[in-house]
């Protein structure tokens, strides 16, 4: 006979586990508000001051490729710090040249830029790498500047998101408010087109070659934070809620199923479909260009995105990477034949305006974490 474990694990595996929105009260997962901005800014070490305390903390809050935060930053003096990457949270299966390690640093340092700046803080962000795999990237020096009013929520608040893009256009005046940073490098893509139809099988199909290499398979496995344990030792990587695993089924997941079990072909087929109909819904496409692939084209390029995602919640409108396209032999070499050698994409985003737009939940490293002094 089945025992209870094994026939739940059964019941997961025979297809029920990755199409989930609903949510169940109670035995949740961790997820941000567990860790409330106040206790996280306030148990830090001593030798930093509250207000570079409270800039690291929104810094950190930046998005990354499988949430693997591959910051770290070194306080040279009180008005220097370096970024460094952090080499052990690289991504190299799917991101070998470090390209999205050097676009998420840039996403970091727009938040660290910003929250500096409503903090009454200057920044001048000097890019040092000259190579992606260079350790030391960026030097942020500071100095005291009149505080400026941009609002901090926006950096609590913004989050990737899935599920639930309305299918309906983005308007012109969206568009317009998203791209007031990025100008020329945003293309908008609107359901419907046949650039859109294009991109759309592109994702799919990219997502499916990755999902068949073992290695980036396992690379994801790495990252999955399940149980709540898992969660609490690391503070990043993926957890149900991040993957938007939820209610009932999030529950199963965190009880029964171990990040191993991704490696099995009933998981890797579960996620293709998944991401099948995903692609289907929303309100077109966003790509994010740069002018060439520099070290600092690439950190530019990453601020612009992270300045765009911070205006997201205000416009109603999900954004959900889908870089496999980016990552892949395949999707580049596709992407080449359409446009040319001389275009860089760097950020392949679905869209879609939100009936409801979902608190952020996705974990993020204390400062002390990813800071010394
Ligand atoms: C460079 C980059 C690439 C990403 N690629 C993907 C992707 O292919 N698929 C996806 O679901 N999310 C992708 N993301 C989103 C991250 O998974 C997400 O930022 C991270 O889990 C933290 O969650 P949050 O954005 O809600 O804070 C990407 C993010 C960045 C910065």
């Amino acid at each position: 006979m089945l025992n209870r474990r094994a026939f739940i694990k059964g019941a997961l595996s025979a297809g029920f586990v990755l199409g989930s929105a609903a949510t169940l009260n109670g035995c949740s997962g961790l997820t941000r508000k567990d860790f409330p901005a106040f206790q996280e800014i306030n148990s830090q070490k001593a030798t930093l001051d509250k207000t570079a305390r409270t800039i690291l903390y929104h810094a950190g809050l930046a998005p990354s490729g499988h949430n693997s935060q591959p910051w770290h930053v070194r306080i040279e003096s009180s008005d220097s710090w370096m970024i460094e990457a952090d080499a052990k949270r690289r991504l190299p299966c799917v991101d070998s040249q470090n390209r999205e390690l050097m676009l998420s640093l840039g996403a970091f340092v727009e938040n660290l830029s910003l929250a500096a700046g409503a903090n009454g803080v200057g920044t001048d962000i000097q890019v040092i790498a000259r190579d992606p795999h260079d350790r030391n990237v960026i030097r942020v020096v500071l100095h005291k500047d009149r505080p400026s009013d941009y609002p901090l929520q926006r950096i609590k608040k913004r989050r990737t998101v899935k599920h639930g893009h309305l299918p309906k256009e983005i308007s012109a005046a969206d568009i317009k408010g998203l791209s007031e940073r990025i100008g020329n490098h945003l293309f908008y893509f609107p359901r419907g087109s046949n650039h859109a139809a294009c991109m759309r099988e592109a994702a799919v199909e990219n997502y499916r070659v990755q999902a068949r290499r073992d290695d980036a398979q396992q690379e994801l496995v790495r990252w999955l934070r399940f149980n709540t344990r898992d969660a609490k030792q690391h503070r990043d990587g993926l957890t149900t809620h991040g993957m938007e695993i939820l209610g009932f089924k999030g529950w199963m997941v965190r009880q029964f199923i171990q990040p191993e079990d991704f490696m099995k072909e009933t998981y890797r087929q579960q996620g293709i479909d998944l991401i099948a109909q995903l692609a289907q819904e929303g309100g077109g496409w966003l790509v994010i260009t740069s002018p060439g692939q520099t070290v600092a084209n690439l950190i530019d390029t990453g601020r612009r995105f992270e300045r765009m995602a911070l205006l997201a919640r205000e416009h109603r409108i999900g954004i959900h990477p889908m870089t496999q396209m980016l990552e892949e032999k395949s999707g580049l070499a596709q992407i080449a034949g359409f446009h040319g050698s001389g275009f860089f994409p760097q950020f392949v985003l679905r869209v879609g305006y939100l009936e409801k737009y979902p608190e952020p939940v996705s974990l993020r490293r204390p400062v002390d974490w990813f800071v010394t002094t």
